[in-house]
């Protein structure tokens, strides 16, 4: 069998998730592999459509394709979303439609589904058969067991192969016509709430929609908006997974990046997204200057901001994008104050809905308020101490950060409950005691709660 993989890690062969497939390969010699590395010269691929109809060509030759990234920000990293992009771009769907096709990533599983969800959404959307996916974590390949799981998801990917067998499909096709946002004479509220609120957007002169909802969004709060166009900014590239920024925070790609985040995005007090869906989320360009923010390490950036999105296109269809989104919100250290779209045939509605969350905006910064955190931050959260409780002394940064945080919350170091737990352990050893322990157990729980409430 012919397989082509496409990998999508910056670092070319020196990825850790190509380590992966080479693992397969040797345990799989029956097969013909070859690797493009689409991450890495995602550059030289836009510009030489030699190099890019090659790996078209490839695809178009092989029984199964292997997609092989490692997880960024909870999705893949830009480079391969702009490979993407390239596929649709210059129509050449067709030569993925009807491939087996399979997912293999590596990362430390946070937020690994979204990432899985998307690129199986994509297989799907080319018409390619999808199989299963793999989400190792990256220092599997070092146990046995895992290396024995390993090849046997390769070989059940060949065995469907193979036999020919029938796959599942899990998403519908995107089915949209998208209303046109006509908002009319809006006005202009006076500019008399000086706080620091920072718009970001990839809008250029075709997206009508989301251009009018950024107008109608800066005239409707009563504070100046300060735009950051990331069309302008100069960024030299996707995030190289080099992890130079480890110790000091400090990005080895010299260009704008690292000031925009340092003097307007992290100081502000709201940050406004505004973004139009391409394929099943944001444009690659915004994927970059996401990933890039990588150089800020694993420490949430936004203590104490809000975030509202201004999202163009059909987010209802895409759910996975919505979950993407409020995990990026719920980690980031910021509060989440709405996600709007343009998806309503009213535009006077859109309207209105711009124009009560930039007033909500307002009373959420001036209350200080914070929506709490789901299992969506709170388990990224989980994840994200450990890894670098793991790793503190290469993550200098982070290990300094979440000491003077206090984001080290390790369960075991709350002394009141280690005792507590010794104490009800030792009594649970007596059946009279235990007896008493479980028949109490509901009014135990909520005890202390019924003291806050007689204040
Ligand atoms: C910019 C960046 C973002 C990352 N985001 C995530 C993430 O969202 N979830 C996760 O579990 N790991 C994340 N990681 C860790 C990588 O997925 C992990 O190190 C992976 O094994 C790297 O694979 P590669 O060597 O093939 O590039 C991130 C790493 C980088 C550099």
């Amino acid at each position: 069998m012919q397989i082509t993989i496409l990998s999508g890690s910056p670092k070319g062969d020196m990825s850790v998730t190509l380590q992966y497939m080479k693992y397969i390969e040797s345990n799989c010699k029956e097969n013909e592999y070859k690797v493009f590395h689409v991450g890495q010269e995602i550059k030289r691929i836009e510009k030489d459509t030699r190099l890019f109809e090659e790996i078209v060509d490839g695809v178009s030759n092989s029984d199964g394709v292997v997609w092989c990234t490692p997880v960024y920000y909870f999705l893949i990293p830009s480079q391969m979303k702009r490979f993407i992009e390239l596929i649709y771009e210059r129509g050449v769907g067709l030569a993925f439609s009807g491939k087996y096709a399979a997912i293999l990533t590596t990362s430390v599983h946070c937020s690994d589904h979204t990432a899985h969800d998307y690129l199986r959404s994509i297989c799907e959307d080319l018409g390619m058969r999808y199989v299963d996916g793999y989400s190792a974590d990256m220092h599997d390949l070092l146990h046995s067991e895992e290396r024995e799981r390993l090849v046997k998801f390769a070989a059940c990917f060949f065995k469907y192969i193979a036999e020919d067998k029938p796959t599942c499909s899990v998403f519908l096709p995107l089915r949209y016509k998208q209303p046109e946002y006509v908002p009319g004479e809006i006005e202009d509220v006076p500019k008399t709430w000086g706080r620091k609120i920072v718009l970001i957007s990839d809008a250029d002169d075709h997206d009508y929609n989301l251009n009018h909802m950024i107008d109608v969004f800066t005239k409707s709060i009563a504070s100046e908006v300060e735009v950051v166009k990331l069309n302008e900014i100069d960024i030299r590239g996707g995030c190289l997974g080099c992890y130079r920024c480890a110790y000091d925070t400090i990005c080895v790609q010299k260009d704008e990046v690292m000031d925009t985040y340092r003097q307007k995005i992290f100081p502000a007090d709201a940050i406004v997204y505004a973004a139009a869906i391409k394929d099943r989320f944001l444009s690659s360009r915004w994927k970059m200057f996401l990933d890039r923010a990588f150089f800020s390490q694993h420490s949430p950036p936004f203590q104490g901001g809000q975030i509202l999105f201004l999202i163009s296109g059909p987010l209802r269809q895409v759910p996975n994008l919505r979950q993407w989104l409020l995990t990026f919100s719920e980690c980031s250290g910021a509060s989440l104050a709405g996600i709007i779209t343009d998806e309503y045939e009213d535009s006077a509605y859109v309207t209105k809905l711009i124009g009560s969350h930039a007033d909500q905006l307002v009373w959420a910064i001036d209350e200080r308020y914070a929506v709490p955190g789901t299992f969506l931050g709170v388990g990224v959260h989980k994840v994200m101490r450990d890894c670098v409780y793991d790793y503190k002394s290469l993550f200098k940064y982070d290990n300094d950060f979440y000491k003077e945080h206090h984001l080290y919350d390790f369960p075991q170091k709350n002394v009141g409950l280690r005792a507590q737990n010794l104490f009800i352990s030792l009594a649970l050893k007596n059946p009279a005691l235990r007896n008493r322990v479980y028949r109490d157990f509901t009014k135990q729980l909520v005890r202390p709660l019924q003291k806050v409430l007689q204040g």
